[in-house]
């Protein structure tokens, strides 16, 4: 089953851009190769500077120090991997991802950047590394969560390859105050929007879950903040607008950016209704 949502995951991310043949330097351009929803605070003007701002906020609020060994997990195209390495200047930063089309073009760049040895990149799953016990001080993950298969395994994962004390700082998007398992409706439109944005039904777990879950899984939580008002409404008016389809259309093709856009609006839905919330958890391995 993970193999299989792995592959699904995949498919997702890599849609439109090998059958477009797209360059290097247009997935560069394109969003500076960012994948997450950006954090759109008051004065936020276009993608690229919220999604710089939810890595500042992640950096800043991190408690990572600059002798760091950091792992970065599901990094995406690597874009915030160069930037953690830029202002933290860690001993080593390694980043992940499950699509190879992102990993392919990570290690482009790092060589290009003549980075290749302090900046390495692989394609595997989160949930199952091949990492040795506590080889990391810290752990990154930014909105990759979601997509694992599943959760909990990728928290059993982070904790046994960080060193004791080491950091897990991560953004995930839970099950808001007001799911209500018992209402059907609520129940299918979340199974759809899962079924679009490839999340595992058991990662729809709830803020007491979460918590439970890292405690269980040996954390000691140090931060959980919710941050869904701050992401997902500028997330969604950010991709009706005309210009960011045209550009998307560019990028992935037609009917990705339709699906896409549609899976925004009803992102954008869920977290109006408070059914699902964005948060930001930072955690200490026991
Ligand atoms: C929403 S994107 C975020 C990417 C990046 N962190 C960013 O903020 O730009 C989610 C990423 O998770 C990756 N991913 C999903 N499941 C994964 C898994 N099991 N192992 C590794 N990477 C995974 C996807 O390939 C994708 O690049």
């Amino acid at each position: 089953m993970s193999d299989f949502f792995s592959k699904e995951v995949e498919n997702f991310y890599s849609t439109g851009i090998k059958k477009k043949h797209l360059k290097f330097q247009d997935i560069e351009r394109i969003d500076r190769g960012f994948l997450n929803f950006g954090l759109w605070e008051n004065g936020t003007r276009n993608y690229r500077e919220a999604a710089a701002n939810l890595l500042t906020m992640v950096i800043d609020n991190s408690g990572i120090t600059s002798d760091a060994r950091i792992l970065d997990a599901a990094c995406g195209y690597g874009t915030e991997t160069f930037e953690i390495h830029t202002r933290l200047k860690p001993r080593f930063i390694e980043g992940i991802d499950i699509t190879g089309i992102h990993m392919e073009f990570a290690q482009r760049k790092a060589h290009s950047l003549g980075l290749h040895e302090e900046i390495r990149f692989q394609r595997a799953d989160c949930c199952n590394t091949n990492y040795r016990d506590d080889y990391f001080s810290a752990l990154v993950a930014i909105e990759g969560p979601a997509h694992f298969y599943t959760k909990a395994d990728f928290i059993k994962e982070a904790n046994r390859v960080l060193e004791n004390k080491g950091k897990l700082v991560l953004t995930d998007i839970i099950l808001g105050k007001k799911f209500n398992w018992d209402k059907k409706f609520q129940v299918a439109v979340m199974k759809f929007t899962s079924k679009c944005w490839k999340l595992p039904r058991v990662n729809w777990i709830d803020e007491q879950d979460y918590k439970k879950l890292l405690k269980d899984s040996g954390f000691r939580l140090d931060v959980f903040n919710r941050l869904g008002e701050s992401v997902f409404p500028g997330y969604a008016k950010n991709c009706l607008k005309l210009r960011t389809i045209r550009t998307r259309i560019f990028h992935r093709g037609f009917w990705a950016i339709m699906g896409m856009t549609f899976i925004s609006y009803l992102l954008g839905y869920l977290q109006k209704k408070e059914m699902i919330d964005y948060i930001f958890v930072t955690a200490e391995k026991k």
